[in-house]
């Protein structure tokens, strides 16, 4: 059916920041509002995929139709992907995980104590992505994203390779009508070429993240 073209197909994805707690009262976090990867799930749905959304912490409304599994951290949102990763045809990684977390979740609140400096010792979340690119099997689509400062398209080649993605968006956090609470994004995407450093490079015209969730998931829908 050409208007359903994931009819019939899991679709795994995850959105949102993540939420790495330091005590009862406090966490470390980043900007994402979730909206890219709500965007692709709600379009995976659309396009008849049965969705899986794996989300952090964001104030969007749960799509109609999708299985949402909310998790704050990246170590739930890494439990969440293992769970659902077996079965999942599409795996489509728009969340932007934490890449470390406090070495230790105080029990009790954290008081000043007339301290005027503190030392807070972080150690490395799970890289989820890299997870699932290592434990892929034959048949399984797969595709990260990359928001970049610095050495976009160098950078995200990196990631093209080494988390063995089908697919790497990369968006530079600094162009206007890109990043994070934007409805548009402008992203130059990444598929594996003739060899690891030559990938196949395309940039992307400005457009919404609706419709850019509705092109990448069609280009994915035609690669297994
Ligand atoms: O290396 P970097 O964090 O920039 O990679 C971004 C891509 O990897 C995104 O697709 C993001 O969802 C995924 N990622 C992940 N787990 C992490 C870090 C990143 O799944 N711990």
């Amino acid at each position: 059916d050409s208007r359903l073209p994931l009819r019939g197909r899991n679709v795994l994805v995850t959105a949102g920041p993540t939420q790495e707690p330091l005590d009862p009262v406090r966490y470390l976090t980043n900007h994402s509002t979730g909206k890219m990867g709500y965007a692709i799930a709600e379009q995976a749905r659309n396009m008849g995929a049965k969705v899986t959304l794996v989300s952090g912490p964001v104030s969007l409304q749960a799509p109609h139709g999708v299985d949402v599994v909310n998790v704050r951290s990246a170590q739930e949102m890494f439990q969440a992907v293992q769970g659902a990763f077996e079965a999942s045809d599409i795996t489509i990684m728009a969340a932007a995980v934490g890449d470390f977390r406090p070495a230790e979740q105080a029990a009790e609140k954290i008081k000043k104590n007339g301290r005027e400096r503190i030392t807070l010792e972080l150690v490395s979340n799970p890289d989820i992505l890299a997870w699932a690119g290592a434990n892929r099997r034959e048949g399984q689509t797969l595709c990260g994203f990359a928001m970049e400062t610095q050495d976009l398209e160098k950078n995200a080649a990196k990631k093209l390779t080494s988390k063995h993605c089908d697919m790497l968006i990369a968006n530079d956090l600094r162009t206007p009508g890109a990043g994070f609470a934007t409805d548009t994004n402008v992203v130059t995407v990444l598929r594996p070429g003739a060899n690891a450093e030559q990938p196949h490079v395309e940039h992307w015209r400005k457009m919404s993240k609706r419709e850019l969730a509705e092109r990448v998931l069609t280009e994915l829908a035609g690669l297994h």
